[in-house]
């Protein structure tokens, strides 16, 4: 909890260091690089960086956090801290690491702020960025513990699908023949790739299916769109990576796991595009371990060629006693699916059902909407983004 000196600095100054969120920001980035090139290059994701696109989140997360001790005193935001930690845990963040950044985050406050930023004013947020950043690495250090292990391990790609035109499953096994350790249906691996000139970077990919006890497997997207540069790791693993390479995993991280309940909780499981792939895994567990109540499934997709996994999305389904899918395609809508984008109005869900959903923003904000429109309680509705979730910083309505 916040000392009462440094609530009282940090509400008067909260107004001026959110206004100044981007350029502390940039200043931040810029002198974080500039001492300790080697992060960019084998930690961040410099395309992200390039585009200038999702660098708020970690400083947004800060005044995130502020806000929130401010206003609820006496609550951590554990999902905030979970979220960040699930992260920092596959992409082996380690402790040292927060004094770096700390002096970095604080030379760009100074610099931004001036004279504003007095002693008293340090000093308060300082307290503001230690209670997070410990909080953080004390999940950060459970989660590691729970996983045993390095922080990298390398897999062998025993298998390769082409799922569409865009999308590949890689099934990988462990090179050194050891134990796979069980995920939760939802969880995510991070994938390091050294790329041709020397940077090594790293990408999350949910965990796609079940294809069996000693594999893993995800399913990549190529991303190719027209203007900006084609993405680096999606771009290598479709071009560069066939049976027989290895690739270095960490072991499985992420807070947005199915949670089918005791009582047999009736599901809806909504995806639109790569999204499927968490939804993959969830239906598959559940397929697996014999839930009978209902679980509603909606995909939405351009069309039918470019829905990956639809195959195993539909045999899991199939399995369930009670489970109905509902498509939607926004080109070559077959007979029995439906035209255009989801439009979850007629599709019927039992009472107290509780949701996950994956897929782009406006996709996950019209369901959202929809679904509390339906009468599906907030805090029934989970979710997961491909990207920094700007949503927790409070950054994106
Ligand atoms: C929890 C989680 C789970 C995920 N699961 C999956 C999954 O199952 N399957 C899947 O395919 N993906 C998944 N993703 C997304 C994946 O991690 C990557 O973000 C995705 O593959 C793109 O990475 P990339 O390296 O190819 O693109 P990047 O190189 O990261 O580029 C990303 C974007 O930035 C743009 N960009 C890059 N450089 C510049 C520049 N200089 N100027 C302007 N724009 C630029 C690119 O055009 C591109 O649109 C997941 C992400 C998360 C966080
Ligand atoms: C209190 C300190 C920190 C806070 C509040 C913080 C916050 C965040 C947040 C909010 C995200 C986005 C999470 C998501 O939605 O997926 C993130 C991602 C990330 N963080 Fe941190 N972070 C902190 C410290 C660090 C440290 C010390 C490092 C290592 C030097 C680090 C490296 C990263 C990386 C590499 C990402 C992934 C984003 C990318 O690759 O561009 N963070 N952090």
């Amino acid at each position: 909890m916040l000392s009462e000196q440094s609530a009282a600095t940090v509400r008067a100054t909260l107004p001026a260091v959110g206004a100044a969120l981007g350029t502390i920001t940039e200043r931040f980035y810029a002198g974080l690089f500039e001492a300790h090139p080697e992060l960019l290059r084998d930690l961040f994701n410099r395309g992200n960086q390039a585009s200038g696109t999702q660098r708020q989140a970690l400083a947004g997360s800060v005044a995130a956090f502020a806000t929130h001790l401010l206003d609820r005193p006496g609550q951590r935001p554990d999902a905030m801290l979970a979220r960040i930690a699930h992260k920092h845990g596959s992409l082996g963040v380690t402790q040292e690491q927060y004094r770096i950044v700390h002096e970095h985050l604080f030379a760009a406050i100074a610099e931004v702020l001036g004279d504003a930023v007095t002693p008293e004013v340090a000093a308060a947020w300082d307290e503001v960025y230690w209670l997070m950043a410990n909080a953080l690495v004390a999940v950060e250090q459970r989660l590691r513990e729970e996983r045993g292990g390095p922080a990298w391990r390398a897999w062998e790609v025993v298998e390769r699908v082409t799922e569409t035109a865009d999308v590949a499953t890689f099934r990988l096994r462990p090179a050194d023949g050891g134990p796979v350790r069980d995920f939760l249906a939802g969880q995510y691996v991070s994938v390091r790739v050294a790329l041709a000139d020397g940077a090594r970077q790293i990408r999350q990919y949910s965990l796609s299916g079940a294809p069996g006890p000693d594999l893993r497997q995800i399913s990549v997207k190529r991303m190719r769109e027209g203007g900006a540069p084609d993405g680096e790791v999606s771009n290598h693993l479709h071009a560069r990576v066939r049976v027989g390479d290895v690739l270095e995993l960490s072991e499985p991280y992420g807070d947005l796991v199915l949670d089918a309940g005791p009582d047999d909780t009736p599901l809806l499981l909504a995806s639109a595009g790569i999204g499927v792939t968490p939804m993959t895994a969830m239906l598959a567990h559940l397929a697996d371990s014999g839930h009978r109540a209902p679980v509603t499934v909606v995909h939405a997709d351009r069309s039918p060629a470019t829905h990956a996994l639809r195959t195993d999305h539909e045999a899991y389904a199939a399995k369930l006693p009670d489970a109905a899918v509902h498509l939607w395609y926004e080109q070559d809508a077959p007979a029995g699916t439906h035209p255009g984008l989801a439009d979850l109005t007629g599709v019927p869900l039992a009472p107290g059902t509780r949701a996950y959903l994956c897929g782009p923003l406006p996709f996950m904000r019209a369901v959202r909407t929809q679904l509390i429109t339906k009468g599906v309680a907030p805090a029934d509705i989970y979710y997961e983004v491909f990207g920094p979730d700007l949503w927790l910083a409070g950054q994106s309505a």
